[in-house]
């Protein structure tokens, strides 16, 4: 992979997970890396790591996003990867709190909306920058029991569309990354069924990584560290009636908690 020697990459929830190990490979490719997450102490323990910066707080909200951008700016210099990673998965039917959809669309679509609001402009003026959406296959393909998760995801997943299809002639990269089960707090959280339904396919964070360090060498938009998830969006799109029929027999196969509500 080409070095990013110096150049400045935000990692938001990079105090665990997935987004620790974005911050480790970005590291190793010589980047200033800035982590942030809710959780202070995990962002900084993960920056000690990878010999970057911490900027901890909330990374989903207009005040949270600005403060990340303008500190990792003042610290580091300016962006030139900004990696939307912080996501939560809260599960449940239509008829799950308020509150669980809310949290879901702030921090799983919302941030990455404010993130580009405040980096977007200053990308297509130098005709340089890079979009990191951690999506998941959950926004290509849905989750049985989890309806704010695969609602925000697919969001998430239509918006990184919608910034390549608008900034991509212009030097912005975009790259949606979405995996199956990940083994992550995340996953450990999702309940009987998430791990019954994730967990025999699930990979570790750094197979993630290894798998966008590839996309974004390429050029590629989509990264999926799970290949088979690729044939089963091509199905869906093929033929929905079918594809449903698939859906509500896995969602009948699984146990009936799912992800449990922790709003
Ligand atoms: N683990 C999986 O199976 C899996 C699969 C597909 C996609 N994903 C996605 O990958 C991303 C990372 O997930 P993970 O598995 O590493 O999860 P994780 O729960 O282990 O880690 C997420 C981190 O994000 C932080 N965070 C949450 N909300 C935040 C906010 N508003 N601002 C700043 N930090 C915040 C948390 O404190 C935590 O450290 C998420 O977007 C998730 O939806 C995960």
């Amino acid at each position: 992979m080409t070095r990013l020697d110096g150049q400045v990459v935000v990692v938001t929830g990079g105090g665990r997970g997935i987004g620790a190990a974005y911050a480790g490979m970005f590291s190793d490719l010589g980047a200033k890396v800035v982590v942030n997450d809710l959780d202070a102490e995990a962002a900084h323990e993960v920056a000690r790591a990878v010999g970057g910066v911490a900027v901890p707080g909330d990374a989903s909200t207009a005040s949270g996003v600005e403060t990340l951008v303008g500190t990792a700016r003042s610290l580091a210099g300016p962006i030139e990867v900004f990696c939307a990673n912080a996501g939560v998965a809260r599960g449940g039917l239509e008829d799950v709190g308020e509150l669980a959809w809310e949290t879901s669309w702030q921090v799983n679509v919302m941030a990455h909306v404010r993130a580009a609001r405040a980096l977007v402009p200053g990308w297509v003026a130098q005709g340089r920058g890079t979009f990191v959406s951690t999506v998941s296959a959950a926004g290509l393909l849905s989750i049985p029991g989890a309806a704010p998760y695969a609602v925000t995801k697919h969001a998430a997943y239509a918006f990184a569309e919608w910034l390549s299809m608008t900034y991509g002639d212009k030097g912005v990269r975009v790259h949606a990354v979405c995996p199956q089960g990940v083994r992550t707090q995340m996953l450990e959280d999702s309940g009987d069924a998430g791990k019954a339904l994730m967990g025999p396919s699930a990979i570790d964070p750094d197979d993630v990584a290894v798998a966008l360090r590839e996309a974004m060498e390429e050029g590629r938009f989509l990264v999926l560290p799970h290949p088979e998830v690729g044939p089963m969006y091509a199905g869906r799109a093929a033929d929905p009636d079918r594809w449903l029929e698939g859906m509500r027999r896995l969602s009948a196969s699984l146990p009936s908690s799912m992800m449990g509500e922790r709003s």
